[in-house]
């Protein structure tokens, strides 16, 4: 038997399985079931330029499971999560559902321009009898304007309340001709004070023979419908001015809230730390 799932899924219409996808590729690196085999022979080609891409997603979805029950804790119940993915483990409304009481209000837009975590996220929440208060956005997070008046964003989110804005993995995707501080606050300025903007992003380590690695694994994307761009600390925190940074600040995802101290980490988990940043942020009043 093969790694991943290869007698599903059934493609919805129109889905390319002849070249791989961020999303379905991502998906595998978390252990998920939604990639075909041209996604899991492109993942694998990049575990050999770079063997941290399965921790190193661990680390960013288990960042945002933390983040998601931050901003719960903090009483925001309503999220607008973009790039979201194929909803393999742990997905953002499972953690609200997880997290509050039986009915309490909460809303979940979901935001994928990939047929195939757009077809699979439509599914659960149906199965998942979630449709009240989640939906799912089949759009290119680049068109803020379309998301934002869309009707399923309407229908459940209320801007005069405070909206948590998830930006997880995503904005490495975005090149620089399509300006991603412009299109952060695209999302971001129209949101009342107490707000929240969640964001991580991959990175270039200090150490050389890493940078190399994680170099190399982002030109093989290059090649893909969707390019990689590995971007300095410096510049994704400046994406925060103007909002308050919540402690810890602009961290490795592994060192933000961590449950356990990530220096107690299992060596090859660990070594995946260094190759994204997170942060978390508070629109002041
Ligand atoms: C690495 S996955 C991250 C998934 C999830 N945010 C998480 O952190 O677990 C990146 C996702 O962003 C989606 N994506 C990339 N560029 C996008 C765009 N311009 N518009 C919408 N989705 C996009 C991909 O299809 C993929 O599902």
């Amino acid at each position: 038997m093969t790694e991943g799932n290869d007698t599903a899924p059934d493609a919805p219409p129109g889905v390319d399985v002849d070249n791989p996808s961020a999303a379905r590729v991502y998906d595998w690196y978390l252990g998920g079931t939604q990639n075909w085999a041209v996604d899991r022979e492109f993942g694998r080609r990049m575990e050999a330029f770079w063997p941290h891409a399965k921790h190193g997603s661990r680390h960013n979805r288990q960042f945002m499971n933390r983040a998601v029950r931050a901003a719960l804790d903090a009483g925001i119940r309503q999220f607008i999560d973009l790039g979201s993915g194929v909803p393999t483990v742990g997905n953002v409304h499972e953690v609200v559902r997880e997290h509050l009481d039986p009915g309490e209000h909460a809303a979940v837009i979901y935001v994928d321009y990939e047929a195939v975590a757009a077809a699979h996220a439509r599914v659960i929440l149906e199965r998942e009898e979630a449709t009240e208060w989640a939906a799912l956005v089949q759009e290119d997070m680049r068109n803020s304007k379309a998301i934002l008046e869309h009707p399923e964003t309407q229908r459940l989110i209320d801007f005069d309340q405070p909206v948590c804005v998830l930006m997880l993995a995503v904005l490495h995707f975005v090149g620089p001709d399509d300006n991603p501080s412009a299109l952060i606050h695209s999302y971001i300025d129209p949101l009342r004070p107490g707000s929240w903007l969640a964001l991580s992003h991959m990175t270039v380590p200090d150490d050389p023979e890493e940078a190399a690695g994680v170099a190399r694994f982002a030109e093989h994307y290059k090649s893909t419908s969707n390019p990689v761009w590995l971007r300095e600390r410096e510049e994704i925190t400046s994406w925060f001015d103007g909002w308050n940074l919540l402690e810890p600040g602009i961290t490795h995802q592994a060192d933000w809230r961590p449950e356990v101290d990530s220096s107690t980490l299992p060596p090859r988990e660990l070594a995946a730390k260094p190759y994204a940043w997170c942060g978390v942020a508070e629109k002041p009043a």
